[in-house]
């Protein structure tokens, strides 16, 4: 008996999955990149990320499907929201390598980023005091507030990268025009 009803649970999640990774699949197909620069990778997601979200008020839903769209568009090593909730930062939608849970204010660079309102692209995580290490392989980041209709920070979104010095101005313009796209 039991060993049935562990036979049919497992039924069950292999349908569930059969059905999201057919449309997940069909996502990803949609996503067309065919550029080989960075300028040129972005001007060509970003219309995409719009389609994608547009029409969806989930704003949940739509920072995940933002963070798959980079990281799989623009092949980041992590790509991640952490959510304000009171007096902290608290991990929301996120693409890579487990991370952690709860930032303070002024904390890591997204902490810095909450607290003081502004982008900060860190060309080497070990000369930034206070960095936060979620992952080892983590050699650069840009963190930027995201904002609500009322221009309230209600997140802040993480880009990491693998190499050093990954992230300047081109970053910051297009994902400053892709968090504008959740107020
Ligand atoms: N490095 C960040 C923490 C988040 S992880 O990189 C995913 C920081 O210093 O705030």
């Amino acid at each position: 008996m039991t060993f049935l009803f562990k036979y049919v649970t497992i039924l069950n999640i292999t349908c569930l999955n059969k059905s999201n990774f057919i449309n997940l699949a069909l996502m990803a197909e949609d996503l067309h990149i065919k550029a080989d620069t960075k300028e040129g990778k972005y001007t060509e997601l970003f219309p995409q990320i719009k389609a994608l979200i547009e029409g969806e008020k989930d704003q949940i839903a739509n920072m995940a499907n933002i963070c798959s769209a980079l990281k799989y568009g623009m092949n980041f090593f992590w790509v991640g929201f952490y959510l304000v909730k009171e007096h902290e930062l608290v991990l929301g939608p996120f693409q890579g390598t487990i991370a952690c849970t709860r930032i303070k204010k002024g904390k890591g660079v997204c902490g810095a980023s909450w607290e003081q309102n502004k982008v900060l692209i860190v060309e080497d995580v070990d000369k930034f005091p206070g960095h936060i290490a979620c992952s080892s392989l983590s050699k650069s980041e840009i963190v930027l507030p995201v904002y609500n209709a009322n221009n309230e920070i209600v997140a802040v979104l993480d880009v990491d990268s693998d190499q050093l010095a990954s992230f300047n101005t081109t970053d910051e313009y297009w994902l400053k025009k892709i968090a504008e796209l959740l107020k």
